[in-house]
């Protein structure tokens, strides 16, 4: 096979880059090593930035957004029983979006068949070659039906997630990773309940930080902050409400419903620098990760894609190499933004438990939370923030 940007990973990244390429009248071919079903249907953070919104509204994919997604002015942070509202909507004039990253790729996944694009699902083994850029043609090999397969392409798009292979197929000496691990997990539930606010509930509490968040009117995402190495098993259904109603004591009462999933989530930072090696380009996860707090992840995979889909954009269609050059440079600007936001939320809304500085640290937090809630300059520093930072 061979088509103009060969792109691994049908997450957010992959899907976008390929739809905009298409705008553009840019051909692309999707490997992905899961199936379809699974891409469709894994539950992830379902926090959308204002502009990403406005994006796949603006390119054709905003149909079911513009129906089913929850608009939200702000949000609300909780601490000394007392919930604070943070009206973005007054403080900047921007709002953001409750749509699971399952429902955009659900909608990009059928967009782009709609389209004519091609999506092979369910490859194994799958592996990048000759991007150096003397001379050789990139190529991503993999296995699809039993078969060995090559697609020789100018490009390739790394969007296949930290785990995938396109960050570890840079060559070693040419980059390097930015670490930072928290000593916290989140417990998450899906629950069909409705949500004890119409907003957002970040909640700061002695025992930990909890998160009240929804996927409709009666179904409620919730999380717990607790141990990394917490044993999910531990956990019944019920351990999980009396510690969310804890948690919210004397700020909301809180409903109970059935349970329908529950899963715990490690907390990261991680950024490689450069995003680039050659004619390999990484975009979203395979480049960066972050805690979940503040909900980052796809916005800043989104915001990669849009940079990068503009670089080939302009080499496809005046030979210009000028944004190829300078995607990684750009891309990381907003990066290291994101990364300073995520890790400041964790830092400020999680209890850090034991240790010599955990008595002046709580101290800290309470201030730095009462501060954020009641001066507008340190309101709109976070609102801007979440919503999204501007876009050029
Ligand atoms: C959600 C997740 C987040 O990490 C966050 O900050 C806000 C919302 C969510 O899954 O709804």
């Amino acid at each position: 096979m061979r088509t103009q940007v060969g792109i691994v990973g049908a997450g957010p990244a992959g899907l976008m880059l390929s739809h905009l390429l298409h705008l553009s009248g840019i051909e692309s071919i999707i490997i992905e090593d899961r199936s379809r079903e699974y891409c469709e249907n894994r539950i992830r953070a379902g926090l959308m930035e204002h502009w990403v919104a406005q994006m796949l509204i603006e390119t054709g994919v905003g149909e079911r957004l513009k129906r089913e997604a929850m608009v939200h002015d702000g949000i609300f942070l909780a601490f000394n029983n007392e919930a604070h509202k943070l009206d973005f909507a007054k403080l900047i004039d921007k709002h953001v979006y409750i749509y699971d990253q399952k429902e955009v790729v659900t909608d990009l996944i059928a967009h782009r068949l709609k389209q004519g694009g091609q999506i092979r699902f369910e490859v194994e083994g799958t592996s990048v070659h000759d991007f150096a850029g003397n001379g050789g043609k990139p190529t991503i090999r993999f296995k699809h039906q039993g078969k060995a397969q090559e697609i020789e392409c100018d490009f390739i798009a790394g969007c296949d997630g930290f785990h995938g292979v396109s960050r570890p197929s840079l060559p070693v000496g040419s980059w390097q990773g930015y670490d930072r691990v928290y000593p916290f997990g989140w417990l998450g539930i899906l629950s069909e309940s409705p949500p004890p606010e119409k907003e957002l509930i970040y909640a700061y509490h002695e025992r930990g930080f909890a998160l009240f968040s929804m996927r409709g009117a009666e179904l409620s995402r919730l999380y717990l902050q607790v141990a990394p190495d917490e044993d999910i098993e531990q956990w019944s259904d019920d351990r999980v409400w009396d510690e969310l109603t804890t948690r919210l004591q004397g700020v909301r009462p809180l409903k109970r419903g059935k349970v329908l999933q529950k899963g715990i989530t490690p907390m990261r930072s991680y950024v490689t620098e450069p995003m680039q090696y050659g004619r390999l380009f990484l975009a979203g996860d395979s480049a960066h990760i972050v805690p979940p707090t503040g909900a980052k992840g796809m916005n800043l995979a989104m915001a990669d894609v849009r940079v990068l889909a503009r670089a080939f954009e302009a080499f496809f269609r005046k030979h210009d190499t000028a944004g190829l050059e300078t995607y990684s440079a750009t891309a990381l600007r907003r990066v290291w933004k994101g990364q300073r936001f995520s890790w400041w939320m964790t830092q400020m809304l999680h209890r850090v438990h034991g240790g010599e500085y955990a008595g002046f640290d709580t101290k800290r937090q309470l201030a730095e939370l009462d501060y954020v809630a009641g001066s507008e300059a340190a309101s709109i520093s976070l609102a801007e923030n979440y919503a999204g930072l501007p876009i050029d």
